[in-house]
């Protein structure tokens, strides 16, 4: 709930600003108090009057605005938000953010608060993927910054790719994550994610299909609800989240290293596809092809199992462990038996069969197995299997539980 906040809503000019207007009637219906700030160019898209009518408030619209002066100064009206949101934060306003430029009443506005700033960018594809505007987000995030989307997707202008603005519900999320003390804060939450790569020799290694993608937005979702989220990943597809604090591995033994280190946690989730061997004595110079005794000769070794060795700890067990299942057959019954022999209080089963287009796809459909039961999940984004599992961490081991 956001009972009590005040947001400044500063709607810049793009196609996406009429979403901003839902925006607005999703912030109030959560009890927040929305002030909406027009940029010129937000006008050619939506109206003062739709602006004003929906946040019943007054908008603001011009830098030198006499009545307005009189009233209340950019300054105040600038602090007395809680929480300033830019959304669509086109490609300009993003550039004078980071420029430091205040040559109108947004700009300044951005400049003089002493609040944080959530921005949602919205516009074209190459736009975002622009060198420049990727300086302008890098500066702003190393400014403290907080950024919700571009999301993929196809958009006004015929393109495909990251630019659309999140949708109304998305930013309200983090609205609510950037103005609370989630239900995980002062909770030490381990994520493993990624594949691993096994050493051949120093050029050639063993890996797997693993994106990350899953790990990723998992440990997202974690520290959005307020966790302190440490995150070894193995070399995955998409970068990790911003945030966190961020471990890098290779192989499997580097990655049992790394979450013992990080020990203790509350919580340890293992969304790693971990390799389940390794080249048992891997050559420390490169295997030549034309060597004495024709083909090379492969041997292999088992990897520690990281979740197993965890959930088997003795002494300083992190109170919840949850383990991935990825099954082709007998999904549920195969998952419920990889719980009991590894030890783990959930498993997270998923059915990675090709036809399922999970593997590497951007959706999941899991059945979350514990002690109690089998629960199965809906087919969501694995945004939303993320969010969910971490609603779920948080209840088991957050505040009040
Ligand atoms: N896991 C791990 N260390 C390993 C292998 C797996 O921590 N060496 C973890 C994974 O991160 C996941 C869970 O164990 O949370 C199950 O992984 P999965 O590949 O489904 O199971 P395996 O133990 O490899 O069993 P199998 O491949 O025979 O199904």
């Amino acid at each position: 709930m956001l009972a009590g906040k005040h947001i400044l809503l500063i709607i810049g000019g793009g196609i996406a600003a009429f979403k901003s207007l839902d925006l607005i009637r999703r912030l109030r219906e959560r009890g927040a108090e929305v002030t909406p700030v027009i940029t010129r160019a937000g006008q050619e898209f939506v109206t003062p009057l739709s602006a004003s009518s929906l946040s019943a408030n007054k908008v603001y619209t011009e830098l030198f605005d006499l009545t307005d002066e009189a009233e209340m100064g950019h300054i105040e009206l600038s602090r007395a938000a809680d929480l300033v949101v830019v959304a669509p934060a086109t490609t300009d306003l993003l550039g004078k953010m980071a420029g430091g430029l205040a040559n109108d009443l947004a700009s300044t506005l951005l400049m003089a608060t002493d609040k944080r700033v959530l921005v949602a960018p919205a516009m074209n594809v190459r736009m975002w993927e622009h060198p420049a505007c990727q300086r302008n987000v890098e500066t702003l995030k190393a400014d403290g910054v907080l950024f919700v989307g571009p999301t993929d997707g196809a958009m006004a202008c015929g393109e495909f790719g990251p630019g659309r603005m999140s949708e109304p519900l998305e930013i309200v999320a983090a609205v609510e994550a950037a103005l609370m003390d989630g239900p995980l804060k002062g909770k030490h939450v381990l994520v493993t994610s990624g594949p691993t790569h096994e050493p051949i020799d120093p050029v050639r290694y063993i890996a797997n299909r693993s994106s990350g993608a899953q790990g990723t937005a998992l440990a997202r979702a974690l520290s959005a609800l307020g966790a302190d989220v440490t995150f070894v990943t193995g070399p995955a597809d998409v970068p990790p989240p911003e945030g966190v604090n961020v471990v890098k591995v290779q192989s499997a033994a580097q990655m049992l290293d790394a979450v013992q280190s990080a020990l203790p946690a509350d919580a340890a989730v293992f969304a790693a596809a971990v390799a389940d061997w390794r080249v048992a004595s891997a050559s420390s110079s490169k295997i030549k092809k034309d060597q004495k005794g024709g083909l090379p000769v492969l041997e292999f070794a088992e990897n520690p199992d990281i979740l197993a060795t965890i959930s088997q700890m003795k002494k300083g067990r992190p109170g919840l462990v949850v383990g991935f299942a990825a099954e082709t057959d007998d999904v549920i019954a195969n998952a419920a038996a990889k719980r009991k022999r590894k030890g783990c209080d959930w498993i997270v089963a998923n059915d990675v069969s090709p036809e399922t287009g999970i593997m590497g796809g951007s959706e999941n459909a899991v059945t979350l197995i514990s002690e109690t039961g089998a629960d199965e999940w809906p087919r969501m984004g694995k945004d939303d299997v993320a969010r969910q599992l971490a609603t779920r961490i948080a209840d088991a081991i957050g505040e009040g539980a």
